[in-house]
């Protein structure tokens, strides 16, 4: 309905995926895709990937992000990236809280909350996954489950923090299964976290905010996803490591 007034964002997140030249080649397979003012299409490489996807794509329609960040400015913290790190080389987007960092590596919903903040306050676009676990969806929860995890993330957020940041919905149970969330599942949800957002800050910034669909899309199923109203774009795992599977997901986008 409102849809018009948001970007949709095409991600995508490629994991500990592509080495360096790897990463050339995928990007130029890519460089084609023409600007699209309506569709922002980025791409979540490795952080050692990141200099050379900014290069590969300079004076291209794609966007880089990195897949994490910490959230502190600087210190000790072996093996951790600052967001201002990110920001200096280019870098404009960062995915957080992805379910792989929750289940591997102790991500929590504040830390999620901090490590958004820090990216918003370096000026970086986060794209902040929240979803439920399979047995939350069939113990009928993932209505409280997603409340729970918007209001945590989100703990503390100014009405402009929440409208600048990207939300990804992603069932934990579609992503990688090659099971996907059907489209009236994907876009029931997205409409639910919507409406947390409305009840906590208002239909405007409600009406803003872009939420993604994640979990095994793909170039045959994305069109039907992408038309659920409150689906603003896609965070892709698997498929975004194949160009043409990738482009096809982006054609879905811009013509939806
Ligand atoms: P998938 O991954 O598309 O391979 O399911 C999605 C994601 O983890 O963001």
């Amino acid at each position: 309905m409102k849809k018009d007034l948001r970007r949709v964002v095409i991600a995508g997140n490629w994991k500990m995926n592509k080495t360096r030249s790897e990463s050339t080649e995928l990007l130029k397979q890519l460089s084609d895709i023409s600007a699209n003012n309506d569709v922002i299409v980025v791409t979540c490489v490795p952080f050692t990937n990141l200099e050379t996807a900014l290069a590969v794509t300079k004076g291209t329609a794609i966007k880089v992000g990195a897949q994490n960040v910490h959230f502190e400015k600087n210190g000790a913290f072996t093996g951790e990236i600052s967001a201002d790190m990110l920001k200096e080389l280019g870098v404009e987007y960062v995915v957080i809280g992805h379910s792989e960092r929750r289940q591997y590596f102790g991500e929590t919903d504040e830390t999620v909350n901090l490590r958004t903040k820090a990216a918003l306050d370096a000026g970086l676009i986060p794209l902040m996954c929240v979803g439920e676990l399979l047995e939350e969806r069939e113990a009928c929860i993932t209505e409280e489950v997603l409340a729970r995890q918007i209001k945590l993330d989100m703990a503390g957020f100014t009405a402009d923090q929440v409208k600048k940041t990207v939300i990804a919905y992603e069932p934990v149970w579609a992503i990688g299964t090659g099971k996907t969330a059907t489209a009236e599942q994907a876009g029931e949800a997205c409409g639910f976290i919507r409406s947390v957002i409305a009840k906590l800050h208002g239909n405007d910034v409600a009406n803003a905010v872009t939420i993604q669909y994640g979990g095994s899309m793909n170039a045959k199923n994305a069109t039907e996803l992408l038309a659920q109203a409150d689906v603003d774009g896609g965070l892709i795992g698997g498929a975004s490591l194949i160009a043409d599977d990738f482009k096809a997901i982006i054609n879905a986008a811009v013509s939806g």
